[in-house]
Protein backbone atom coordinates (compact mmCIF):
# COMPACT_ATOMS: atom_id res chain seq x y z
CA UNK A 1 0.00 0.00 0.00
CA UNK A 2 1.81 2.90 -0.93
CA UNK A 3 2.13 6.00 1.07
CA UNK A 4 0.88 9.69 0.41
CA UNK A 5 4.40 12.50 -0.08
CA UNK A 6 4.04 15.01 2.59
CA UNK A 7 2.10 18.30 1.08
CA UNK A 8 4.72 20.62 1.88
CA UNK A 9 8.26 19.66 1.82
CA UNK A 10 11.02 22.68 3.93
CA UNK A 11 11.24 25.17 1.14
CA UNK A 12 7.13 25.03 0.43
CA UNK A 13 6.40 25.60 3.87
CA UNK A 14 9.42 28.40 3.91
CA UNK A 15 7.80 30.59 1.09
CA UNK A 16 4.10 29.49 2.74
CA UNK A 17 5.14 31.16 6.20
CA UNK A 18 7.29 34.32 4.67
CA UNK A 19 4.05 35.09 2.20
CA UNK A 20 1.85 34.67 4.88
CA UNK A 21 3.72 36.77 7.63
CA UNK A 22 3.97 39.49 4.90
CA UNK A 23 8.16 39.29 5.16
CA UNK A 24 10.05 40.23 2.09
CA UNK A 25 13.39 38.59 1.15
CA UNK A 26 15.22 41.38 1.89
CA UNK A 27 13.62 41.60 5.51
CA UNK A 28 14.25 37.87 6.01
CA UNK A 29 18.26 38.19 4.58
CA UNK A 30 18.42 41.60 7.11
CA UNK A 31 16.81 39.89 9.92
CA UNK A 32 18.08 36.46 10.02
CA UNK A 33 21.89 37.98 8.81
CA UNK A 34 22.25 35.51 5.60
CA UNK A 35 23.11 35.97 1.98
CA UNK A 36 21.08 36.68 -0.73
CA UNK A 37 22.69 33.51 -2.47
CA UNK A 38 21.76 31.80 0.79
CA UNK A 39 17.80 32.55 0.52
CA UNK A 40 17.77 31.71 -3.15
CA UNK A 41 19.98 28.17 -2.28
CA UNK A 42 16.66 27.63 0.35
CA UNK A 43 14.22 28.57 -1.71
CA UNK A 44 15.57 26.29 -4.71
CA UNK A 45 15.31 23.32 -2.33
CA UNK A 46 19.30 23.36 -0.92
CA UNK A 47 19.02 22.10 2.67
CA UNK A 48 21.25 24.26 4.04
CA UNK A 49 20.74 23.71 7.72
CA UNK A 50 22.57 26.38 9.38
CA UNK A 51 20.86 29.01 7.00
CA UNK A 52 17.34 26.98 7.22
CA UNK A 53 18.04 27.27 11.17
CA UNK A 54 18.62 30.94 10.95
CA UNK A 55 15.63 31.97 9.53
CA UNK A 56 13.12 29.51 10.98
CA UNK A 57 12.95 31.57 14.15
CA UNK A 58 11.73 34.70 11.96
CA UNK A 59 9.27 32.81 10.43
CA UNK A 60 7.99 31.44 13.53
CA UNK A 61 9.12 27.66 12.63
CA UNK A 62 10.55 25.83 14.96
CA UNK A 63 14.32 25.11 13.73
CA UNK A 64 14.06 21.37 15.07
CA UNK A 65 11.47 20.68 13.29
CA UNK A 66 12.38 22.52 9.91
CA UNK A 67 15.44 20.83 9.97
CA UNK A 68 13.97 17.28 10.32
CA UNK A 69 11.26 17.98 7.69
CA UNK A 70 14.51 18.85 5.44
CA UNK A 71 16.45 15.93 6.24
CA UNK A 72 13.22 14.04 5.16
CA UNK A 73 13.81 12.29 9.02
CA UNK A 74 9.78 11.66 9.66
CA UNK A 75 6.85 10.60 8.26
CA UNK A 76 3.24 10.15 9.81
CA UNK A 77 1.83 6.91 11.10
CA UNK A 78 -1.88 6.85 11.60
CA UNK A 79 -3.51 3.68 13.57
CA UNK A 80 -6.15 1.36 11.35
CA UNK A 81 -9.62 1.87 11.72
CA UNK A 82 -11.32 -1.12 11.31
CA UNK A 83 -15.03 0.23 10.43
CA UNK A 84 -16.42 3.15 9.97
CA UNK A 85 -13.68 5.04 7.94
CA UNK A 86 -12.12 4.92 4.61
CA UNK A 87 -10.10 7.58 2.95
CA UNK A 88 -9.64 8.41 -0.55
CA UNK A 89 -6.97 10.12 -3.05
CA UNK A 90 -8.12 11.46 -6.41
CA UNK A 91 -5.74 13.66 -8.83
CA UNK A 92 -7.12 16.66 -9.72
CA UNK A 93 -5.29 18.62 -11.92
CA UNK A 94 -1.23 18.67 -11.06
CA UNK A 95 -2.10 17.40 -7.50
CA UNK A 96 -4.05 14.76 -5.74
CA UNK A 97 -6.71 15.70 -3.27
CA UNK A 98 -8.30 13.35 -0.03
CA UNK A 99 -11.99 12.64 0.38
CA UNK A 100 -13.43 10.65 3.63
CA UNK A 101 -16.51 8.25 4.22
CA UNK A 102 -17.70 7.60 7.82
CA UNK A 103 -20.47 5.74 8.66
CA UNK A 104 -22.36 4.00 11.70
CA UNK A 105 -21.83 0.30 11.35
CA UNK A 106 -25.41 -0.51 13.16
CA UNK A 107 -27.66 2.38 11.19
CA UNK A 108 -25.59 2.16 7.76
CA UNK A 109 -25.04 6.10 7.60
CA UNK A 110 -22.47 7.81 6.44
CA UNK A 111 -21.58 11.10 5.49
CA UNK A 112 -18.67 11.49 2.68
CA UNK A 113 -16.59 14.67 3.59
CA UNK A 114 -15.14 16.57 0.73
CA UNK A 115 -15.59 15.33 -2.41
CA UNK A 116 -12.49 15.05 -4.24
CA UNK A 117 -12.28 14.81 -8.04
CA UNK A 118 -14.08 11.48 -8.50
CA UNK A 119 -15.97 9.52 -6.56
CA UNK A 120 -16.46 6.45 -8.20
CA UNK A 121 -14.45 4.13 -5.69
CA UNK A 122 -16.24 5.54 -2.69
CA UNK A 123 -19.60 4.97 -4.65
CA UNK A 124 -18.32 1.06 -5.09
CA UNK A 125 -17.76 0.95 -1.21
CA UNK A 126 -20.92 2.74 -0.26
CA UNK A 127 -22.86 0.09 -2.20
CA UNK A 128 -20.85 -2.90 -0.78
CA UNK A 129 -21.28 -1.96 1.99
CA UNK A 130 -24.89 -0.94 1.77
CA UNK A 131 -24.55 2.68 3.35
CA UNK A 132 -26.90 5.37 3.02
CA UNK A 133 -25.26 8.36 2.30
CA UNK A 134 -27.05 11.31 4.41
CA UNK A 135 -24.80 14.38 4.32
CA UNK A 136 -21.99 15.76 2.10
CA UNK A 137 -19.65 17.92 4.54
CA UNK A 138 -17.31 20.04 2.69
CA UNK A 139 -14.52 21.87 4.71
CA UNK A 140 -14.52 24.33 2.71
CA UNK A 141 -15.46 25.47 -1.31
CA UNK A 142 -12.04 25.41 -3.09
CA UNK A 143 -12.37 23.17 -6.12
CA UNK A 144 -10.47 20.77 -6.19
CA UNK A 145 -11.99 19.80 -2.49
CA UNK A 146 -16.15 20.47 -4.35
CA UNK A 147 -14.94 18.95 -7.97
CA UNK A 148 -17.28 15.84 -7.73
CA UNK A 149 -19.73 17.02 -5.58
CA UNK A 150 -22.46 16.95 -8.94
CA UNK A 151 -21.88 13.61 -9.33
CA UNK A 152 -21.96 12.73 -5.93
CA UNK A 153 -25.16 14.44 -5.20
CA UNK A 154 -27.24 12.71 -7.98
CA UNK A 155 -25.65 9.41 -6.79
CA UNK A 156 -26.70 10.04 -3.25
CA UNK A 157 -29.35 12.61 -2.89
CA UNK A 158 -27.47 13.19 0.24
CA UNK A 159 -27.72 17.01 1.62
CA UNK A 160 -24.71 19.20 1.12
CA UNK A 161 -23.85 21.36 3.92
CA UNK A 162 -20.80 24.06 4.36
CA UNK A 163 -20.27 26.81 6.74
CA UNK A 164 -22.42 29.89 6.93
CA UNK A 165 -19.06 32.04 6.01
CA UNK A 166 -17.62 30.04 3.06
CA UNK A 167 -18.51 31.33 -0.39
CA UNK A 168 -20.20 28.99 -2.45
CA UNK A 169 -23.97 28.02 -4.78
CA UNK A 170 -24.88 25.16 -5.10
CA UNK A 171 -28.79 24.05 -5.49
CA UNK A 172 -30.21 23.23 -1.60
CA UNK A 173 -27.19 24.17 0.12
CA UNK A 174 -27.50 24.12 3.81
CA UNK A 175 -25.22 25.91 5.87
CA UNK A 176 -24.17 25.04 9.59
CA UNK A 177 -21.93 27.31 11.95
CA UNK A 178 -19.50 26.62 14.53
CA UNK A 179 -19.80 23.93 16.71
CA UNK A 180 -22.99 22.70 15.29
CA UNK A 181 -23.09 18.52 15.99
CA UNK A 182 -24.14 16.07 13.69
CA UNK A 183 -25.22 12.47 14.20
CA UNK A 184 -25.14 9.12 12.30
CA UNK A 185 -26.23 6.53 14.76
CA UNK A 186 -24.06 6.54 16.99
CA UNK A 187 -20.58 9.07 15.37
CA UNK A 188 -20.80 12.07 16.11
CA UNK A 189 -19.91 14.90 14.04
CA UNK A 190 -18.70 18.21 15.10
CA UNK A 191 -17.74 21.17 13.00
CA UNK A 192 -14.65 22.91 14.30
CA UNK A 193 -14.49 26.57 12.94
CA UNK A 194 -10.32 26.56 11.64
CA UNK A 195 -11.05 29.36 9.09
CA UNK A 196 -8.12 31.38 7.79
CA UNK A 197 -7.25 29.29 4.03
CA UNK A 198 -10.39 30.08 3.87
CA UNK A 199 -13.50 32.22 5.49
CA UNK A 200 -15.30 28.93 6.22
CA UNK A 201 -12.77 26.41 6.46
CA UNK A 202 -13.94 23.85 8.60
CA UNK A 203 -12.46 20.46 10.44
CA UNK A 204 -14.95 18.20 11.21
CA UNK A 205 -14.41 16.31 14.25
CA UNK A 206 -15.61 12.65 14.55
CA UNK A 207 -15.93 10.58 17.72
CA UNK A 208 -17.39 7.50 18.14
CA UNK A 209 -15.50 5.36 16.07
CA UNK A 210 -12.22 3.60 16.85
CA UNK A 211 -10.16 6.98 17.15
CA UNK A 212 -11.07 10.27 17.53
CA UNK A 213 -10.87 11.85 14.25
CA UNK A 214 -10.32 15.21 13.33
CA UNK A 215 -11.18 15.66 9.36
CA UNK A 216 -9.56 18.71 8.66
CA UNK A 217 -9.83 19.95 5.18
CA UNK A 218 -7.03 22.37 3.95
CA UNK A 219 -6.40 23.91 8.23
CA UNK A 220 -3.38 21.73 8.79
CA UNK A 221 -1.05 19.48 7.05
CA UNK A 222 1.28 17.15 7.89
CA UNK A 223 4.57 18.99 8.75
CA UNK A 224 2.57 22.09 6.99
CA UNK A 225 -0.02 24.58 7.64
CA UNK A 226 -3.10 25.71 4.92
CA UNK A 227 -1.92 28.61 3.70
CA UNK A 228 -3.04 32.01 2.87
CA UNK A 229 -1.22 35.56 1.87
CA UNK A 230 -3.82 37.49 4.19
CA UNK A 231 -5.34 35.34 6.50
CA UNK A 232 -2.02 33.06 7.21
CA UNK A 233 -1.70 34.45 11.30
CA UNK A 234 -5.73 33.32 11.82
CA UNK A 235 -5.16 29.88 9.83
CA UNK A 236 -2.10 29.28 12.72
CA UNK A 237 -4.31 30.67 15.49
CA UNK A 238 -7.31 28.42 14.91
CA UNK A 239 -5.93 25.26 14.02
CA UNK A 240 -3.64 25.51 17.50
CA UNK A 241 -6.84 26.74 18.99
CA UNK A 242 -9.26 23.78 17.67
CA UNK A 243 -6.86 20.86 16.78
CA UNK A 244 -4.22 20.76 19.29
CA UNK A 245 -6.64 21.08 22.08
CA UNK A 246 -8.49 17.67 20.92
CA UNK A 247 -7.71 14.38 23.12
CA UNK A 248 -4.19 13.30 22.51
CA UNK A 249 -4.94 10.16 20.33
CA UNK A 250 -6.69 12.19 17.39
CA UNK A 251 -6.02 11.72 14.33
CA UNK A 252 -5.58 14.25 11.87
CA UNK A 253 -7.25 13.67 7.91
CA UNK A 254 -6.29 16.60 5.93
CA UNK A 255 -7.01 17.54 2.50
CA UNK A 256 -3.83 16.65 1.08
CA UNK A 257 -0.72 14.25 2.21
CA UNK A 258 -0.78 11.40 4.18
CA UNK A 259 -3.30 10.80 7.77
CA UNK A 260 -1.21 11.95 10.68
CA UNK A 261 -1.78 12.60 14.45
CA UNK A 262 -1.84 14.75 16.81
CA UNK A 263 1.22 13.59 19.19
CA UNK A 264 3.04 13.19 15.41
CA UNK A 265 2.45 16.68 14.63
CA UNK A 266 2.84 18.63 17.97
CA UNK A 267 6.61 17.01 17.57
CA UNK A 268 7.41 17.16 13.88
CA UNK A 269 4.94 20.24 12.40
CA UNK A 270 7.62 23.06 12.40
CA UNK A 271 4.21 25.47 12.57
CA UNK A 272 3.28 24.13 16.02
CA UNK A 273 6.22 22.22 17.44
CA UNK A 274 8.64 23.35 20.12
CA UNK A 275 11.45 25.20 19.09
CA UNK A 276 13.84 22.68 20.53
CA UNK A 277 12.85 18.85 20.71
CA UNK A 278 15.09 18.01 23.68
CA UNK A 279 12.56 19.92 26.17
CA UNK A 280 9.72 19.13 24.44
CA UNK A 281 9.81 15.64 23.50
CA UNK A 282 8.87 13.87 26.36
CA UNK A 283 5.34 16.21 27.45
CA UNK A 284 4.55 16.01 24.01
CA UNK A 285 5.07 12.05 23.35
CA UNK A 286 1.47 9.89 24.41
CA UNK A 287 1.89 7.40 26.98
CA UNK A 288 3.79 4.33 26.13
CA UNK A 289 1.46 1.83 23.56
CA UNK A 290 -0.98 4.77 22.16
CA UNK A 291 -1.40 3.81 18.50
CA UNK A 292 -1.03 7.33 17.45
CA UNK A 293 2.46 8.15 19.13
CA UNK A 294 5.37 8.92 16.50
CA UNK A 295 7.45 6.15 18.42
CA UNK A 296 10.61 6.74 15.61
CA UNK A 297 10.66 9.24 13.13
CA UNK A 298 10.49 6.92 9.45
CA UNK A 299 12.02 7.57 6.35
CA UNK A 300 9.52 9.83 3.78
CA UNK A 301 8.07 8.66 0.52
CA UNK A 302 9.43 9.35 -2.35
CA UNK A 303 6.99 11.80 -4.08
CA UNK A 304 5.42 9.36 -6.88
CA UNK A 305 3.33 11.02 -9.64
CA UNK A 306 -0.23 11.44 -9.45
CA UNK A 307 -2.43 8.42 -10.72
CA UNK A 308 -5.39 7.75 -11.30
CA UNK A 309 -8.74 7.95 -8.66
CA UNK A 310 -8.40 5.58 -5.67
CA UNK A 311 -9.50 4.19 -2.46
CA UNK A 312 -6.44 1.88 -0.73
CA UNK A 313 -7.77 -0.51 1.99
CA UNK A 314 -10.54 1.38 4.02
CA UNK A 315 -8.30 4.07 6.13
CA UNK A 316 -5.14 4.55 3.44
CA UNK A 317 -4.70 6.67 0.37
CA UNK A 318 -3.29 6.67 -2.95
CA UNK A 319 -0.06 8.45 -4.53
CA UNK A 320 -0.38 12.23 -4.74
CA UNK A 321 1.15 15.41 -6.15
CA UNK A 322 1.51 19.16 -4.84
CA UNK A 323 0.31 22.28 -6.20
CA UNK A 324 -2.95 23.50 -6.04
CA UNK A 325 -5.06 26.59 -7.18
CA UNK A 326 -7.40 28.09 -4.92
CA UNK A 327 -8.55 31.46 -2.89
CA UNK A 328 -7.22 33.91 -0.89
CA UNK A 329 -8.64 36.53 1.89
CA UNK A 330 -8.77 39.77 3.19
CA UNK A 331 -10.96 41.48 5.71
CA UNK A 332 -13.92 43.05 5.24
CA UNK A 333 -15.79 45.88 6.63
CA UNK A 334 -18.56 43.93 8.82
CA UNK A 335 -16.03 41.86 10.80
CA UNK A 336 -16.17 39.00 8.37
CA UNK A 337 -13.47 37.62 6.07
CA UNK A 338 -14.00 37.74 2.48
CA UNK A 339 -11.64 36.51 -0.05
CA UNK A 340 -10.67 36.92 -3.60
CA UNK A 341 -9.32 34.40 -5.92
CA UNK A 342 -5.76 33.46 -6.48
CA UNK A 343 -3.57 31.61 -8.68
CA UNK A 344 -0.93 30.77 -6.58
CA UNK A 345 -0.28 27.62 -4.81
CA UNK A 346 -2.50 27.30 -1.67
CA UNK A 347 -2.20 24.37 0.66
FE1 LIG B 1 -8.00 24.83 -0.11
Amino acid sequence: MPSLPLEDNFHDLVSKAQRGLHITDQELIDRAEITPEDLAAIKAGEARLGVLRRIARHLKLSPDALEVLAKKEAYPRAPIFPRGFAMFNTPHEDMTVNNYLVWDEKTREAAVIDTGADVAELLDLVAAKRLRVKSIFLTHAHEDHVAALPALVEATRADVWIHEREPFEFPKLRRFTDNDYFHLGVVAIKALPTWGHSPGQTTFYVQGLSWPLALCGDALFSASVGGSPTHYADQVKNTRARLFSLPKDTVFGPGHGPLTTLAHERVYNPVFAPERFQSARPAALPAEGAAAAPARPVPLPKRPKAGKAGRVGEHAPRSGGAARPAKSAKPGKDGRVSFKSRRKRSA
